[in-house]
């Protein structure tokens, strides 16, 4: 019998859950209506959108108005910043992040750079974790925008995103965070984390790829990045993918739903992993070991690099990544670990691994079993090793 492929990298992306699936599926053929149309099948379209922009807004307890539809969580963050720096420029040229933002906003950043504005890097502690007290010491006067990353795409660090909020609102200043891997995986509500823009995407929580949405509360300022036939409130032109919102708002509701129980049994999967991953000799764990993403566990093993553990376990049958889906094939450390104080040659051992809603006991116990193996044979053949 052909042996079961362990799926460990739900943080690249998950399969669509069955139940999204089938809700999409009248809207590719029968429900196909362009909600700018007039006729009947351009209303029924657009009370669909209208009706699945409301269910996403509401786990982020935002109101629908605040919900952009977009086509990436990188759509949404080349807007967020791209967009605030244009709409605001007047008031000033100074943009905060932090160094382990994800490359769609640290190249949006950088291209605002080549286009005169001013950016600070806030750096982290050794978790990961970015201090609100340091944000609060780089606001200047001239700063426009403040955008951290909510929880890490590669270590899982969750970040203190209320207090940061309060601080920028404090001061009057646009707040964003990119919320791609923590969207639907743990509780956020935009109000009480002062949280002016967010960026959220379907296909990290059992949706479809293809959509995504910015929150952009009601009176921020912001210019479009896509200018044409207004939809969206003229905020992104284009003829938006309504089965693909369809299903994203279905992957939100069942989130919602499911949220802290599977936050739960997750949590306790992770621990179990990591407890016993870390018995093996020369490992340690990179990110926050308590304020980290459910499903998120991150590891560097000293003597060996991460790619060549995860090419063997791939030959194993189980899928696990270094550090992020972006950065797994360029064979460079990861910024994000050399970012939290590693060496590049401990950054160069790191392992990504990201559990979902089909990982049960049996396979985290799989891969506790193989992984070890793996280590000792390469360690065995490694001209670093001790
Ligand atoms: C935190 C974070 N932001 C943004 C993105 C970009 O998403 P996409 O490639 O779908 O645009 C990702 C993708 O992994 C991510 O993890």
């Amino acid at each position: 019998m052909k042996k079961k492929k362990i799926y460990l990298d739900y943080a690249a992306t998950t399969p669509v859950d069955p139940r999204v699936l089938k809700a999409m599926q009248p809207f590719f053929s029968e429900k196909f209506g362009n909600t700018m149309s007039l006729h009947q099948f351009g209303q029924e379209a657009k009370l669909a959108l209208e009706k699945n922009r409301e269910k996403i807004a509401d786990l982020i307890k935002a109101k629908p108005n605040e919900i952009i539809f977009t086509g990436s969580a990188t759509e949404s963050n080349n807007f967020a910043l791209k967009g605030i720096a244009f709409a605001n420029r007047h008031k000033g040229k100074h943009i905060i992040i932090s160094s382990i933002e994800h490359p769609s906003v640290e190249e949006s950043a950088r291209w605002l750079e080549k286009n005169g504005f001013e950016v600070s890097r806030i750096s982290v502690d050794k978790y990961g974790s970015v201090s609100p007290a340091q944000i609060s010491k780089a606001i200047r006067k001239d700063t426009i925008l403040v955008s951290i990353i909510h929880a890490s795409n590669e270590i899982g660090t969750i970040q203190p995103i209320e207090r940061i909020g309060k601080i920028c609102r404090q001061k009057k200043i646009y707040f964003h965070t990119d919320a791609a891997q923590s969207f639907g995986k743990i509780p956020i509500n935009v109000n009480k984390m002062n949280i002016d823009l967010l960026t959220a995407s379907a296909y990290k929580i059992y949706g479809p790829k293809g959509v995504a949405c910015l929150f952009v509360r009601e009176g921020v300022k912001i210019e479009p990045l896509l200018h044409g036939g207004g939809q969206e409130k003229g905020l992104r032109s284009s003829t938006v993918n309504l089965a693909g919102i369809v299903g994203f708002a279905k992957a939100v509701e069942i989130c919602q739903k499911e949220m802290l129980k599977e936050k739960k049994r997750l949590e306790n999967l992770r621990d179990r992993l990591i407890k016993n991953v870390l018995k093996i000799e020369d490992s340690f764990l990179n990110g926050h070991p308590k304020k980290r993403l459910p499903n998120n566990a991150n590891f560097s093993f000293l003597f060996v690099e991460g790619e060549s553990i995860a090419i063997q376990l791939d030959l194993a049958g189980i899928a696990v990544s270094t550090g992020s889906a972006c950065s797994s094939a360029k064979l460079k450390p990861s910024s994000v670990l050399l970012a939290t104080g590693l060496k590049p040659e401990q950054a160069q051992g790191s392992l990504r691994i990201s559990l979902g809603r089909w990982t049960t006991r049996k396979e985290i116990e799989v891969f506790l079993r193989t992984l070890p193996k793996v280590i000792k044979q390469l360690r065995e053949i490694s001209p670093f090793s001790r």
